[in-house]
């Protein structure tokens, strides 16, 4: 049973800058809605309430969107505009919020690693809020709590893109579990590789189921590509003991770490709402 949904917001996302000169990057809006009130819905979905925040620095806004604002309710109560508030009153009501700061940016690995005395020893989701992911029918970490319900191990969603771009991405290489063609048993990881040097051309998005044993594994884990310490590296000491499932998730995603992804989104949700 998955209970808890870590989600690393540390980052100073400077691809966006000046934009997240003082502005989180997790608060920069697609249509109405900031990033990560999105990934908070698809934890919902998923049947996950209770949302662990790795936060850091000029991220006081993140905690004021999930809390309640006395002066702006109290201002437009009874008015047309109430019903504006009404998706984000009902995940404060039904979800529990909770922080912690990462005091370093020392990468995503340590990020997670911050978020321990969050989680405890229990299997949690881990959601980059900046990979915007939808499927009309059943969000993605919904998909993949299923598929850890089978298999028991940490869970990563990938996804196929073209090998010119493996150097963004952890990329992966798998076998095909019997009787599945979206789900693989990882044999070897490898972070940012050059085209050249990927495993293959199915890279990790920002969607992680992990077992606990990651913290310990974490605690080891010394700083790889960029100085920095990866998830991928320790999920690859998961993954030779057979441990890590990649998994195909049905739907989209939208790298809205970058400008380009950012404004694909933008129109492809403001054309969904036209429709
Ligand atoms: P990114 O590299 O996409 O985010 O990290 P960034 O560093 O904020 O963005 P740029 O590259 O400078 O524009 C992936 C995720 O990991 C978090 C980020 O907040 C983002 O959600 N992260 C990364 C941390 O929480 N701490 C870190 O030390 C690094």
């Amino acid at each position: 049973m998955i209970k808890k949904c870590l989600f690393p917001a540390a980052g100073y996302g400077t691809r966006f800058l000046p934009a997240t000169k003082a502005t989180p990057k997790e608060m920069l809006p697609i249509l109405t809605k900031p990033l990560i009130q999105y990934g908070v819905e698809e934890a919902v979905e998923a049947g996950i309430m209770t949302m662990a925040i790795v936060s850091g620095r000029g991220k006081r806004a993140i905690e004021d969107h999930f809390d309640i604002s006395y002066e702006l309710e109290h201002q437009i109560k009874g008015g047309s505009k109430e019903v504006l508030l009404d998706e984000i009153r009902s995940l404060i009501n039904q979800c529990t919020f909770s922080y912690t700061r990462q005091v370093e940016m020392k990468g995503l690995g340590h990020a997670i690693l911050t978020g321990e005395t969050l989680i405890g020893n229990e299997p949690f989701a881990v959601v980059l809020a900046d990979d915007l992911c939808y499927h009309k029918e059943q969000g993605v970490l919904s998909q993949m709590r299923e598929v850890f319900e089978r298999y028991q191990c940490s869970v990563v969603a990938i996804e196929e893109i073209p090998l010119e771009h493996t150097h963004k991405y952890g990329v992966i290489a798998g076998k095909l579990v019997d009787g599945t063609d979206n789900t693989y048993r990882v044999t070897d990881m490898v972070e940012k590789p050059d085209p050249k040097d990927a495993p293959s051309n199915l890279v990790i998005i920002g969607r992680y189921i992990l077992t606990p044993d990651i913290f310990d594994i974490l605690r080891e884990t010394k700083p790889g590509k960029g100085g920095e310490i990866q998830i991928t590296d320790a999920l690859l000491e998961q993954a030779k003991q057979g441990k890590v499932i990649a998994f195909k998730f049905k739907g989209k995603r939208f790298d809205c770490g970058g400008v380009d992804g950012f404004v694909e989104a933008t129109n492809w949700f403001y054309e969904k709402i036209e429709e």
